[in-house]
């Protein structure tokens, strides 16, 4: 029997801000999701799934990038006139959990550039704050992936975009990639960057009160890197 994608672990599609873009809610990726959020599941099968969903957002962020006219001739001889890319592209990952979908931006775009930003709770203010970042020294000039796999309160990602923005990278020119999106997470985001594009895989019920997503995955970089 073949099964539709389950939308009960999911918040309602029809609140989504414009700017959000969730992969398609097939029974192939809840599949995934399915195993990558099971407390049983190995190290091994956390990596090779979380992988495969990182390697699918990635091909759909890339989609969400523009594209200039560029004509080509083909080995028939006949003139293509097709499009080719437009500008230079960035990841940057939010560390340590982001780090996890480097490999995957590597897999598709040859030697692209990577930059990293750490951010962590402020102790004293319980705000988020910049510990360390390294870009590209062009980076204000490169459309900028953002990495990072559970966007839960969005208070790393918010404190990432305004690095980012210091930096010279308007927001037009990010788009952030996640695995698991809160509903709270997205709409303090997209509310507070609406020309920013956001492609998620799934958005969750919520939020528990350790601000982790629900039913989520647990801590990704936990599963991810088993420390
Ligand atoms: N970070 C995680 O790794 N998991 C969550 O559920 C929220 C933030």
């Amino acid at each position: 029997m073949v099964h539709e994608a389950s939308l009960s672990s999911q918040a309602t599609p029809a609140s989504l801000p414009p700017s959000v873009v969730t992969l398609p809610q097939t029974a192939q990726l809840e599949a995934l999701y399915t195993i990558i959020r099971d407390k049983n599941t190995s190290r091994g099968d956390f990596l090779f799934y979380s992988d495969r969903i990182i390697r699918l957002l990635v091909e759909e962020g890339l989609n969400h990038l523009p594209v200039v006219p560029k004509t080509v001739e083909t080995p028939t001889g006949a003139i293509y006139e097709g499009v080719g890319f437009e500008g230079k592209i960035c990841g940057v990952s939010i560390l340590r959990a982001g780090e996890a979908m480097e490999a995957g931006l590597r897999e598709v775009c040859r030697s692209v550039r990577i930059g990293k930003i750490l951010i962590q709770r402020d102790e004293e203010t319980a705000q988020p704050k910049l510990f360390y970042s390294k870009f590209p020294p062009d980076i204000a000039s490169r459309y900028v992936l953002l990495l990072d796999p559970m966007l839960a309160t969005g208070g790393s990602a918010m404190k990432a975009v305004e690095v980012l923005m210091e930096h010279g990278v308007p927001e037009e020119r990010i788009v952030f990639i996640n695995l698991i999106a809160s509903p709270e997470g997205l709409h303090t985001f997209c509310t507070r960057y609406p020309a920013l594009r956001v492609i998620t895989g799934w958005i969750d019920k919520g939020l528990n009160e350790k601000a982790y997503i629900v039913p989520g995955l647990g801590d990704f970089g936990e599963r991810r890197y088993c420390v």
